[in-house]
Protein backbone atom coordinates (compact mmCIF):
# COMPACT_ATOMS: atom_id res chain seq x y z
CA UNK A 1 0.00 0.00 0.00
CA UNK A 2 2.86 2.25 0.76
CA UNK A 3 3.15 5.69 -1.38
CA UNK A 4 6.90 6.41 -3.07
CA UNK A 5 9.37 6.77 -0.90
CA UNK A 6 10.14 10.75 -0.92
CA UNK A 7 14.16 9.52 -0.42
CA UNK A 8 14.04 8.56 -3.92
CA UNK A 9 13.28 11.88 -5.89
CA UNK A 10 15.49 14.64 -6.74
CA UNK A 11 16.35 17.34 -3.97
CA UNK A 12 14.00 19.78 -5.14
CA UNK A 13 11.07 17.41 -5.48
CA UNK A 14 8.03 19.24 -3.55
CA UNK A 15 4.29 17.95 -3.47
CA UNK A 16 1.62 20.44 -4.16
CA UNK A 17 -1.21 21.18 -2.60
CA UNK A 18 -3.42 19.23 -5.29
CA UNK A 19 -0.75 16.25 -4.88
CA UNK A 20 0.99 17.02 -7.85
CA UNK A 21 4.95 16.81 -7.86
CA UNK A 22 7.34 20.00 -8.59
CA UNK A 23 10.54 19.24 -9.49
CA UNK A 24 13.06 22.35 -9.68
CA UNK A 25 9.87 24.60 -9.62
CA UNK A 26 8.10 22.89 -12.88
CA UNK A 27 5.18 20.45 -12.70
CA UNK A 28 6.24 17.59 -13.80
CA UNK A 29 2.75 16.37 -15.46
CA UNK A 30 2.89 19.61 -17.52
CA UNK A 31 6.46 18.96 -18.65
CA UNK A 32 4.91 16.09 -19.82
CA UNK A 33 2.25 17.77 -21.79
CA UNK A 34 4.66 20.60 -22.91
CA UNK A 35 7.42 18.23 -24.45
CA UNK A 36 6.19 14.80 -24.55
CA UNK A 37 6.94 11.10 -23.32
CA UNK A 38 9.03 9.78 -22.42
CA UNK A 39 10.47 12.52 -21.26
CA UNK A 40 13.84 12.71 -18.97
CA UNK A 41 13.64 15.51 -16.22
CA UNK A 42 16.71 16.62 -14.52
CA UNK A 43 16.88 18.49 -11.27
CA UNK A 44 19.75 20.40 -12.16
CA UNK A 45 20.13 21.54 -8.56
CA UNK A 46 21.08 18.28 -7.25
CA UNK A 47 23.23 17.50 -10.24
CA UNK A 48 24.77 20.34 -8.92
CA UNK A 49 25.02 19.81 -5.02
CA UNK A 50 26.68 16.16 -6.00
CA UNK A 51 29.47 17.83 -7.93
CA UNK A 52 30.08 20.05 -5.03
CA UNK A 53 30.24 17.35 -2.78
CA UNK A 54 32.42 15.42 -5.19
CA UNK A 55 34.83 18.71 -5.52
CA UNK A 56 34.37 19.27 -1.49
CA UNK A 57 35.28 15.94 -0.48
CA UNK A 58 38.49 15.67 -3.56
CA UNK A 59 39.19 18.93 -5.24
CA UNK A 60 40.62 18.42 -8.38
CA UNK A 61 40.75 14.83 -8.37
CA UNK A 62 36.66 15.19 -8.81
CA UNK A 63 36.06 13.67 -12.24
CA UNK A 64 32.30 12.87 -13.69
CA UNK A 65 32.15 9.48 -15.31
CA UNK A 66 30.73 10.85 -18.48
CA UNK A 67 28.98 7.52 -19.67
CA UNK A 68 26.36 8.16 -16.98
CA UNK A 69 24.82 10.50 -18.51
CA UNK A 70 26.37 13.17 -21.16
CA UNK A 71 25.28 15.95 -23.70
CA UNK A 72 26.65 19.27 -23.67
CA UNK A 73 24.33 20.87 -21.36
CA UNK A 74 25.72 18.00 -18.78
CA UNK A 75 29.74 18.60 -19.41
CA UNK A 76 29.11 22.23 -19.31
CA UNK A 77 27.42 21.85 -16.14
CA UNK A 78 29.97 19.57 -14.63
CA UNK A 79 32.91 22.05 -15.99
CA UNK A 80 31.16 25.03 -14.44
CA UNK A 81 31.08 22.55 -11.13
CA UNK A 82 34.75 22.62 -10.99
CA UNK A 83 34.91 19.02 -11.55
CA UNK A 84 36.79 17.02 -14.67
CA UNK A 85 35.11 14.83 -16.94
CA UNK A 86 36.27 11.03 -17.71
CA UNK A 87 34.88 10.03 -21.13
CA UNK A 88 35.47 6.10 -22.79
CA UNK A 89 35.15 7.06 -26.45
CA UNK A 90 36.29 9.19 -29.04
CA UNK A 91 32.32 10.10 -29.33
CA UNK A 92 32.41 11.18 -25.09
CA UNK A 93 35.69 13.19 -26.06
CA UNK A 94 34.14 14.85 -28.79
CA UNK A 95 30.65 15.88 -26.94
CA UNK A 96 32.78 17.33 -23.98
CA UNK A 97 35.10 19.16 -26.12
CA UNK A 98 32.22 20.35 -28.20
CA UNK A 99 30.39 21.49 -24.94
CA UNK A 100 33.65 23.72 -23.95
CA UNK A 101 35.38 21.92 -21.37
CA UNK A 102 39.14 22.33 -21.56
CA UNK A 103 40.91 19.00 -22.76
CA UNK A 104 43.47 18.97 -19.93
CA UNK A 105 40.01 18.56 -17.63
CA UNK A 106 39.27 15.48 -19.20
CA UNK A 107 40.60 11.55 -18.69
CA UNK A 108 40.02 9.28 -21.37
CA UNK A 109 39.56 5.66 -20.84
CA UNK A 110 38.61 2.58 -22.73
CA UNK A 111 40.28 -1.23 -23.47
CA UNK A 112 40.24 -0.54 -26.76
CA UNK A 113 41.15 3.03 -27.52
CA UNK A 114 41.66 2.87 -31.30
CA UNK A 115 44.27 4.52 -32.80
CA UNK A 116 42.11 7.40 -34.37
CA UNK A 117 40.79 8.28 -30.76
CA UNK A 118 44.40 8.23 -29.46
CA UNK A 119 45.53 10.77 -32.23
CA UNK A 120 42.39 13.00 -31.21
CA UNK A 121 43.12 13.10 -27.74
CA UNK A 122 46.59 13.41 -27.89
CA UNK A 123 46.04 16.03 -30.35
CA UNK A 124 44.15 18.16 -28.55
CA UNK A 125 46.19 17.44 -25.21
CA UNK A 126 43.48 15.85 -22.60
CA UNK A 127 44.50 15.72 -19.21
CA UNK A 128 45.02 12.35 -18.53
CA UNK A 129 45.04 8.91 -20.77
CA UNK A 130 44.10 5.98 -18.74
CA UNK A 131 46.27 3.29 -20.35
CA UNK A 132 44.68 -0.13 -20.46
CA UNK A 133 47.11 -2.35 -22.30
CA UNK A 134 50.59 -3.03 -23.74
CA UNK A 135 48.39 -2.28 -27.40
CA UNK A 136 47.36 1.00 -26.25
CA UNK A 137 50.80 1.91 -25.44
CA UNK A 138 51.90 0.64 -28.77
CA UNK A 139 49.88 2.74 -30.90
CA UNK A 140 50.89 5.78 -28.28
CA UNK A 141 54.61 5.06 -29.07
CA UNK A 142 54.04 5.44 -32.68
CA UNK A 143 51.62 8.54 -32.21
CA UNK A 144 54.86 10.44 -30.40
CA UNK A 145 56.96 8.91 -32.55
CA UNK A 146 54.79 10.72 -35.51
CA UNK A 147 55.05 13.94 -33.94
CA UNK A 148 52.29 14.13 -31.21
CA UNK A 149 52.56 15.56 -28.40
CA UNK A 150 54.01 12.64 -25.20
CA UNK A 151 50.65 12.72 -22.95
CA UNK A 152 50.62 11.85 -19.25
CA UNK A 153 48.93 8.91 -18.38
CA UNK A 154 47.90 6.44 -15.60
CA UNK A 155 48.16 2.76 -15.88
CA UNK A 156 45.06 0.88 -15.29
CA UNK A 157 45.28 -1.75 -12.79
CA UNK A 158 43.08 -4.57 -11.48
CA UNK A 159 43.07 -5.66 -7.78
CA UNK A 160 41.40 -8.45 -7.59
CA UNK A 161 38.61 -7.40 -5.72
CA UNK A 162 35.88 -8.99 -6.43
CA UNK A 163 32.81 -5.64 -5.61
CA UNK A 164 28.98 -7.04 -4.52
CA UNK A 165 27.46 -5.94 -7.37
CA UNK A 166 26.09 -7.48 -10.58
CA UNK A 167 28.90 -9.79 -12.39
CA UNK A 168 28.12 -7.04 -15.66
CA UNK A 169 29.19 -4.07 -13.44
CA UNK A 170 32.34 -5.73 -11.96
CA UNK A 171 35.81 -4.87 -13.19
CA UNK A 172 37.80 -5.10 -10.14
CA UNK A 173 38.33 -8.99 -10.42
CA UNK A 174 41.87 -10.24 -11.86
CA UNK A 175 38.93 -12.23 -15.02
CA UNK A 176 38.75 -8.83 -15.94
CA UNK A 177 39.15 -7.31 -20.12
CA UNK A 178 40.06 -3.92 -18.45
CA UNK A 179 43.98 -3.41 -17.25
CA UNK A 180 46.51 -5.36 -16.15
CA UNK A 181 46.33 -7.70 -13.01
CA UNK A 182 48.01 -6.48 -10.08
CA UNK A 183 48.56 -10.60 -8.64
CA UNK A 184 49.97 -11.74 -11.84
CA UNK A 185 52.42 -8.94 -12.06
CA UNK A 186 51.14 -7.68 -15.53
CA UNK A 187 50.73 -4.22 -13.43
CA UNK A 188 54.14 -3.89 -12.98
CA UNK A 189 55.53 -5.01 -16.10
CA UNK A 190 53.32 -2.26 -17.85
CA UNK A 191 54.42 0.36 -15.33
CA UNK A 192 58.00 -0.45 -16.00
CA UNK A 193 57.44 -0.54 -19.61
CA UNK A 194 55.79 2.31 -19.54
CA UNK A 195 58.21 4.68 -17.56
CA UNK A 196 60.97 3.54 -19.62
CA UNK A 197 59.02 4.50 -22.43
CA UNK A 198 59.92 8.17 -23.69
CA UNK A 199 56.02 8.76 -25.22
CA UNK A 200 54.10 8.76 -21.95
CA UNK A 201 54.63 9.87 -18.47
CA UNK A 202 53.54 8.24 -16.14
CA UNK A 203 51.49 10.29 -13.11
CA UNK A 204 49.62 7.23 -11.72
CA UNK A 205 47.89 4.42 -11.10
CA UNK A 206 44.12 3.86 -11.77
CA UNK A 207 41.53 1.39 -10.25
CA UNK A 208 37.75 1.22 -10.63
CA UNK A 209 36.37 -2.15 -8.69
CA UNK A 210 32.53 -1.83 -10.60
CA UNK A 211 29.93 -0.34 -10.36
CA UNK A 212 26.60 0.40 -8.01
CA UNK A 213 28.97 -0.72 -4.56
CA UNK A 214 26.80 -0.26 -1.66
CA UNK A 215 29.36 -1.34 1.17
CA UNK A 216 32.15 1.17 0.85
CA UNK A 217 34.36 -1.68 2.88
CA UNK A 218 34.91 -2.94 -0.59
CA UNK A 219 36.45 0.23 -1.75
CA UNK A 220 38.30 0.50 1.03
CA UNK A 221 39.56 -3.74 0.58
CA UNK A 222 40.55 -2.37 -2.85
CA UNK A 223 42.77 0.40 -1.11
CA UNK A 224 44.57 -2.34 0.92
CA UNK A 225 45.45 -4.48 -2.00
CA UNK A 226 46.27 -1.94 -3.88
CA UNK A 227 48.89 -0.32 -1.34
CA UNK A 228 51.76 -2.87 -2.02
CA UNK A 229 51.89 -1.74 -5.15
CA UNK A 230 51.05 1.76 -4.69
CA UNK A 231 53.23 3.08 -2.32
CA UNK A 232 56.74 1.92 -3.43
CA UNK A 233 55.95 3.47 -7.05
CA UNK A 234 55.40 6.91 -5.13
CA UNK A 235 53.85 8.27 -8.14
CA UNK A 236 51.67 11.53 -7.36
CA UNK A 237 48.04 9.85 -8.08
CA UNK A 238 45.84 7.62 -7.58
CA UNK A 239 42.38 7.33 -8.91
CA UNK A 240 40.33 4.91 -7.37
CA UNK A 241 37.46 4.94 -9.79
CA UNK A 242 33.71 5.55 -9.68
CA UNK A 243 31.24 2.63 -8.81
CA UNK A 244 29.56 4.13 -5.72
CA UNK A 245 26.17 2.62 -5.38
CA UNK A 246 22.31 4.67 -5.39
CA UNK A 247 19.53 3.61 -3.60
CA UNK A 248 16.53 2.51 -6.40
CA UNK A 249 13.67 1.23 -4.25
CA UNK A 250 12.29 1.12 -1.77
CA UNK A 251 14.15 0.20 1.60
CA UNK A 252 18.19 0.31 -0.33
CA UNK A 253 20.18 2.99 1.54
CA UNK A 254 23.26 4.19 -0.01
CA UNK A 255 26.06 5.55 1.76
CA UNK A 256 26.83 9.50 0.04
CA UNK A 257 29.55 10.84 -1.72
CA UNK A 258 31.51 12.58 1.12
CA UNK A 259 30.81 9.40 3.41
CA UNK A 260 32.67 7.24 0.23
CA UNK A 261 35.34 9.79 0.48
CA UNK A 262 35.86 9.71 3.93
CA UNK A 263 36.59 5.79 4.10
CA UNK A 264 38.79 6.13 1.03
CA UNK A 265 41.13 8.97 2.72
CA UNK A 266 41.05 7.06 5.81
CA UNK A 267 42.09 3.82 3.87
CA UNK A 268 44.79 5.59 2.21
CA UNK A 269 46.03 7.40 4.72
CA UNK A 270 46.11 3.55 7.13
CA UNK A 271 47.85 1.88 4.35
CA UNK A 272 50.21 4.86 3.85
CA UNK A 273 49.75 6.19 0.73
CA UNK A 274 49.91 9.70 -0.29
CA UNK A 275 49.34 10.03 -3.65
CA UNK A 276 46.85 12.46 -4.54
CA UNK A 277 42.99 10.84 -4.89
CA UNK A 278 41.04 10.89 -7.59
CA UNK A 279 37.79 9.34 -7.64
CA UNK A 280 35.32 9.35 -11.02
CA UNK A 281 31.58 8.96 -9.67
CA UNK A 282 28.79 8.76 -12.46
CA UNK A 283 25.84 7.35 -11.11
CA UNK A 284 25.78 8.79 -7.29
CA UNK A 285 26.10 12.11 -9.71
CA UNK A 286 23.17 11.37 -11.92
CA UNK A 287 21.03 9.02 -10.85
CA UNK A 288 18.58 10.53 -8.37
CA UNK A 289 18.66 13.80 -10.19
CA UNK A 290 16.14 12.73 -12.58
CA UNK A 291 13.15 10.46 -13.30
CA UNK A 292 11.51 9.32 -16.43
CA UNK A 293 8.06 10.29 -17.38
CA UNK A 294 5.71 8.00 -19.40
CA UNK A 295 2.52 7.52 -20.65
CA UNK A 296 0.08 4.96 -19.99
CA UNK A 297 -1.19 3.30 -23.24
CA UNK A 298 -2.91 0.30 -22.24
CA UNK A 299 -3.87 -2.32 -19.04
CA UNK A 300 -4.33 -5.28 -19.09
CA UNK A 301 -5.57 -7.81 -16.59
CA UNK A 302 -4.73 -11.36 -17.15
CA UNK A 303 -7.23 -12.83 -15.00
CA UNK A 304 -5.31 -14.71 -11.82
CA UNK A 305 -2.32 -13.72 -13.16
CA UNK A 306 -1.39 -10.08 -13.07
CA UNK A 307 -2.47 -6.63 -14.42
CA UNK A 308 0.35 -5.22 -17.32
CA UNK A 309 0.46 -1.33 -17.67
CA UNK A 310 1.89 -0.66 -20.91
CA UNK A 311 4.13 2.92 -21.26
CA UNK A 312 5.26 4.50 -24.52
CA UNK A 313 9.21 3.83 -24.07
CA UNK A 314 10.68 0.63 -21.96
CA UNK A 315 13.72 -1.39 -22.82
CA UNK A 316 15.21 1.67 -25.71
CA UNK A 317 14.93 4.60 -22.71
CA UNK A 318 16.21 2.09 -20.00
CA UNK A 319 17.60 -0.96 -20.80
CA UNK A 320 18.82 -1.51 -16.65
CA UNK A 321 15.86 -3.93 -16.08
CA UNK A 322 16.58 -6.19 -19.05
CA UNK A 323 20.45 -6.29 -18.86
CA UNK A 324 20.81 -6.44 -15.22
CA UNK A 325 17.48 -7.38 -13.29
CA UNK A 326 17.58 -3.70 -12.18
CA UNK A 327 14.43 -3.06 -9.78
CA UNK A 328 12.41 0.64 -10.15
CA UNK A 329 9.74 2.06 -8.35
CA UNK A 330 7.29 3.59 -10.21
CA UNK A 331 4.07 6.25 -8.86
CA UNK A 332 1.61 8.91 -10.38
CA UNK A 333 2.81 12.20 -10.03
CA UNK A 334 -0.81 13.77 -10.34
CA UNK A 335 -1.10 11.88 -7.01
CA UNK A 336 2.53 11.59 -5.48
CA UNK A 337 2.32 10.71 -2.09
CA UNK A 338 -0.90 8.64 -2.65
CA UNK A 339 -1.10 4.94 -1.35
CA UNK A 340 0.15 2.33 -4.30
CA UNK A 341 -2.12 -0.86 -3.76
CA UNK A 342 -2.18 -1.88 -6.70
CA UNK A 343 0.48 -4.07 -7.53
CA UNK A 344 1.05 -4.72 -11.64
CA UNK A 345 3.95 -5.04 -13.88
CA UNK A 346 5.24 -1.68 -16.01
CA UNK A 347 6.08 -2.63 -19.38
CA UNK A 348 7.33 -1.13 -22.43
CA UNK A 349 6.26 -1.11 -26.22
CA UNK A 350 8.89 -3.19 -27.87
CA UNK A 351 8.74 -6.39 -29.32
CA UNK A 352 9.92 -8.60 -26.48
CA UNK A 353 8.65 -9.98 -23.79
CA UNK A 354 11.24 -8.89 -21.66
CA UNK A 355 11.03 -5.65 -21.86
CA UNK A 356 9.83 -4.84 -18.62
CA UNK A 357 10.20 -1.46 -16.89
CA UNK A 358 9.27 -2.67 -13.44
CA UNK A 359 8.60 -5.84 -12.28
CA UNK A 360 6.48 -5.48 -9.22
CA UNK A 361 5.24 -1.95 -9.43
CA UNK A 362 2.47 -0.57 -6.83
CA UNK A 363 0.52 1.73 -8.33
CA UNK A 364 -2.82 4.05 -7.14
CA UNK A 365 -6.22 2.25 -7.27
CA UNK A 366 -7.53 4.72 -9.90
CA UNK A 367 -4.24 4.48 -11.96
CA UNK A 368 -6.40 4.62 -15.70
CA UNK A 369 -4.81 5.09 -19.24
CA UNK A 370 -3.28 8.37 -20.25
CA UNK A 371 -1.86 8.77 -16.88
CA UNK A 372 1.54 10.15 -16.74
CA UNK A 373 3.29 7.75 -14.72
CA UNK A 374 6.79 8.53 -13.47
CA UNK A 375 10.37 6.11 -12.62
CA UNK A 376 12.49 8.32 -10.32
CA UNK A 377 16.31 7.36 -10.20
CA UNK A 378 16.64 7.01 -14.11
CA UNK A 379 19.29 9.94 -14.30
CA UNK A 380 22.25 7.44 -14.84
CA UNK A 381 22.56 4.59 -17.93
CA UNK A 382 19.09 5.36 -19.02
CA UNK A 383 18.94 8.05 -21.47
CA UNK A 384 23.18 7.06 -22.23
CA UNK A 385 22.35 3.63 -23.04
CA UNK A 386 19.15 4.45 -25.25
CA UNK A 387 18.83 2.95 -28.40
CA UNK A 388 16.07 3.12 -31.42
CA UNK A 389 15.34 -0.46 -31.08
CA UNK A 390 11.96 -1.05 -33.00
CA UNK A 391 12.78 2.55 -34.25
CA UNK A 392 11.25 3.89 -31.08
CA UNK A 393 12.72 7.66 -30.95
CA UNK A 394 14.73 8.51 -28.07
CA UNK A 395 13.61 10.89 -25.83
CA UNK A 396 13.98 14.60 -24.99
CA UNK A 397 15.80 15.30 -21.71
CA UNK A 398 14.88 18.48 -20.27
CA UNK A 399 16.97 20.49 -16.96
CA UNK A 400 14.74 22.32 -14.41
CA UNK A 401 15.60 24.38 -11.99
CA UNK A 402 14.02 27.87 -10.35
CA UNK A 403 10.66 26.91 -12.54
CA UNK A 404 12.20 27.03 -15.76
CA UNK A 405 12.73 23.66 -17.60
CA UNK A 406 15.37 23.69 -20.61
CA UNK A 407 15.28 21.30 -23.48
CA UNK A 408 19.03 19.94 -23.44
CA UNK A 409 18.55 16.98 -25.60
CA UNK A 410 15.35 17.15 -28.04
CA UNK A 411 13.26 14.27 -28.96
CA UNK A 412 14.35 12.18 -32.10
CA UNK A 413 12.14 12.75 -34.77
CA UNK A 414 11.49 9.81 -37.14
CA UNK A 415 13.08 11.94 -40.26
CA UNK A 416 16.51 11.39 -37.36
CA UNK A 417 15.76 7.68 -38.00
CA UNK A 418 16.37 7.71 -41.67
CA UNK A 419 19.33 10.15 -41.13
CA UNK A 420 22.28 7.76 -41.68
CA UNK A 421 20.57 5.29 -44.37
CA UNK A 422 22.33 5.80 -47.34
C1 LIG B 1 36.65 3.37 -15.23
C2 LIG B 1 35.32 3.77 -14.73
N1 LIG B 1 35.24 4.88 -13.96
C3 LIG B 1 34.05 5.30 -13.48
C4 LIG B 1 32.88 4.63 -13.77
C5 LIG B 1 31.59 5.17 -13.23
O1 LIG B 1 30.94 4.26 -12.44
P1 LIG B 1 29.65 4.71 -11.61
O2 LIG B 1 28.68 5.31 -12.56
O3 LIG B 1 29.16 3.43 -11.05
O4 LIG B 1 30.10 5.66 -10.57
C6 LIG B 1 32.92 3.48 -14.56
C7 LIG B 1 31.68 2.76 -14.85
O5 LIG B 1 31.60 1.67 -15.24
C8 LIG B 1 34.18 3.05 -15.06
O6 LIG B 1 34.27 1.97 -15.83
Amino acid sequence: MTPLPPELLPLTAEVGPDGRLLVGGCDVVDLASEHGTPLFVYDEAHLRARCRETVDAFGDGATYAAKAFLCRAMAALVHEEGMGLDVASGGELHVALAAGVPAERLVLHGNNKSEEELARALAVGVGRIVVDSHDELDRIEALVAAGAPAPRVLVRVTPGVEAHTHVYVMTGQADSKFGFGLASGAAAEAVARAQASSAVEVVGIHAHIGSNIFLLASFAQAVEVLADFVVPLGLPELVLGGGLGVAYVEGEAAPTISEWAAVLSKACAEAGITARLAVEPGRAITAAAALTLYTVGTVKDVAGLRTYVSVDGGMSDNPRPVLYGSGYEAFLPRATTAERPRQVRVVGKHCESGDVVVHQARLPADLAVGDILATPVTGAYGHSMASTYNKVPRPAVVFVVDGQARLVVRRESFDDLLRLDT
